[in-house]
């Protein structure tokens, strides 16, 4: 059975009151996977990223939200609702700039605020169903965006991925991995480069790790080494995940996409922004308007060496991710089509279509 199919990184146990999650920071060597029930564990696990990926985060945080309020006791629809705003607030809080965090928990909220006169037991019965709704429309988006991603690609191609947009980083599939799966299918025979994603290496760990076990060709290299491999003809194509895009198509993704994008452009290769619609973000108007995630400094300088590979004391600066100016963007493939240029009019377009 294909990795697409054997590893899903989200899940609730309904009857058992848990979200299971594919602890991703112990891969590609260790699968483990984690049973939590309290607002805290879900949202230590967002954090640290044992579930990564913007749709992913979402769906925890509405699988999240469902589960930590079904078994609070009340009849008072006030009281049941400050409870959820409470923990819908807190698990917002866990990481700033993937928009589907905010997007599922708007949605969970929604259906609260739209159904008050019910009873609560009505209610947490609608929160299932909206969390459920949440995850089964991801795994449909991904396979609809891996069709769209396919119809830019020809077999044979060599194609260029930074950090991790696969399968694990999402329901199922993946977005920027999804194409590369389908196309795996289909007997395209790509040549997948994975870059290694400095800090947190989901290239080398997760990337590398998902397109290996599908039995896809892929080979790794250092972030550095991008332009070296399109100066050699090697890159046909990049495909690249998102964590927000804005109404004037900047996007932000994980950091070094934009240097990626800066290259692939100077050699004349197209970069393919892969993501569902519930990563744009119509309301935030450019990528000036992205807040990044900055994170620990031990990230840098400590994490993964045997001993700490930095001077003690020095300073350092880790932002999760930049912002790819939408001149980079050769198109944006998303389930509902292909978006092109001008984003500014095409998206909004996209977006308010039915
Ligand atoms: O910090 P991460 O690992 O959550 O960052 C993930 C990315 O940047 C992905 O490219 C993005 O979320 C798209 S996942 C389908």
């Amino acid at each position: 059975m294909s990795v697409v199919d054997s590893v899903i990184s989200v899940r609730l146990d309904d009857e058992k009151d848990e979200l299971i999650l594919l602890d991703q920071t112990l891969l590609p060597n260790e699968t483990k996977y984690l049973h939590l029930k309290t607002p805290e564990e879900i949202f230590e696990a967002i954090y640290y990223l044992r579930v990564r990926g913007a749709p992913a985060i979402g769906i925890s945080a509405a699988y999240g939200l469902y589960l930590t309020t079904k078994n609070f006791c009340t009849e008072s629809m006030d009281v049941f609702c400050a409870e959820l705003t409470r923990i819908k607030d807190y698990l917002a809080s866990s990481r700033p700039t993937a928009v589907n965090l905010f997007w599922a928990l708007g949605r969970m909220d929604k259906v609260l605020k739209d159904n008050y006169s019910k009873t609560v037991s009505e209610v947490k019965a609608l929160l299932k169903a909206e969390a459920d709704a949440i995850r089964n429309e991801d795994e449909e988006m991904c396979k609809a965006i891996s069709e769209n991603g396919l119809k830019l690609l020809k077999p044979g191609m060599g194609l260029l991925t930074h950090c991790n947009a696969g399968t694990i980083a999402t329901a199922k599939y993946g977005t920027a991995l999804g194409p590369m799966y389908l196309g795996q299918d289909r007997g395209y025979n790509f040549k997948v480069f994975a870059d290694e994603t400095r800090p947190l290496l989901q290239g080398a760990r997760l990337t590398a790790w998902e397109l290996h076990e599908a039995g896809i060709d892929v080979t790794l290299v250092c972030d550095n080494m991008v332009s070296l491999i399109m100066r050699n003809g090697w890159i046909d194509a990049c495909l690249v995940g998102c964590d927000r895009v804005a109404a004037n198509g900047d996007t932000a993704n994980k950091i070094g996409t934009s240097t990626l994008s800066i290259v692939a452009k100077n050699y004349g290769v197209p970069v393919y922004v892969c993501g569902p619609t519930s990563t744009i973000d119509m309301n935030c108007p450019t990528g000036d308007d992205i807040k990044i995630e900055l994170r620990p400094q031990d990230e840098i300088s400590e994490k993964w060496y045997e001993k700490r590979m930095a001077p003690e004391g020095i300073k350092a600066y880790n932002p999760a991710f930049d912002v790819t100016s939408h001149e980079f963007i050769t198109a944006i493939v998303t389930e509902k089509g292909i978006v092109y240029p001008p984003y500014d009019v095409n998206l909004k377009k996209m977006m308010e279509a039915e």
